[in-house]
């Protein structure tokens, strides 16, 4: 491996430290190889209603669609979402949270992770997922885990983000497709539509026209990315020509 000295010089020159371009890009060069032979698989991870997840299946139903939902699962054993994965057909599973309100206990990861491995997945989407995913998680699918937030990031980061940009009185919020890191809602931004802010908009209208917005978005951003469309340098993501 190239020493340190020899690395950081390179990151300087190119913009990025040279032994992780290189795991990088063999990356990509085996999700594209993985993508021309069989469906890209998705696991989808859900707490809410799911109609994110009802937008992602119709748009992975279309025969030209180059993406498959391989499980749903949920950490709320009654959520929308699950009822609304076995309606397209989909296989579902509840795994119990643990001990914590906004995390994941140590098991619960483990049996997250072990569910999604046993479904092959080769990507982790977020659709109203209300637990915060860290470590060990974010080290399984390492740079695989994509989330859509109800603004336009990193303005309202957070819970009710729709009523965070009501509230504050900017005239334009919307919603933002990103990879997932340790952070909260601060990993790189993939995709981001701009909703107005209407003067006779209450919370619920807003989140209303955000969530539309969402479903023609999401879907789109997921698949740039399961087909290696989308190139990540540090915190910028790229469309290469
Ligand atoms: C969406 O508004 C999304 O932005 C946020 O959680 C909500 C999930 O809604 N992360 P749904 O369960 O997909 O309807």
């Amino acid at each position: 491996m190239m020493p340190p000295f020899l690395a950081s010089h390179f990151a300087g020159f190119f913009g990025e430290n040279p032994f992780r371009a290189c795991v990088r890009h063999f990356r990509r060069a085996m999700r594209y190889a993985v993508s021309l032979t069989r469906k890209v698989r998705l696991g989808v991870l859900g707490s809410g209603k799911g109609s994110n997840l009802d937008a992602l299946a119709k748009y992975c139903a279309r025969a030209e669609s180059a993406m498959e939902i391989s499980i749903v699962l949920s950490d709320v054993e009654n959520a929308g979402i699950l009822s609304l994965a076995k309606s397209h057909g989909l296989k579902t599973g509840f795994v119990a949270p643990g001990k914590f309100r906004t995390k994941l206990d140590e098991e619960a990861e483990r049996r997250f992770i072990e569910e999604l491995r046993r479904g092959e997945v080769d990507f982790v989407v977020l659709a109203g997922f209300m637990r915060i995913l860290k470590g060990e998680f974010l080290r399984a699918f390492s740079e695989k885990v994509i989330n859509i937030h109800p603004s336009l990031l990193p303005s309202f980061p957070g819970l009710e983000a729709w009523r965070q940009a009501l509230e504050y009185g900017v005239k334009v919020t919307g919603c933002t497709v990103h990879f997932v890191d340790q952070g909260i809602d601060s990993g790189a931004i993939i995709a981001q539509q701009v909703v107005p802010v209407l003067d006779n908009d209450t919370p619920a209208t807003l989140h209303a026209r955000i969530q539309a917005a969402e479903w023609e978005l999401y879907p789109r951003a997921i698949e740039e990315v399961a087909l290696c469309r989308v190139k990540v340098q540090g915190r910028r993501c790229f469309r290469p020509a």
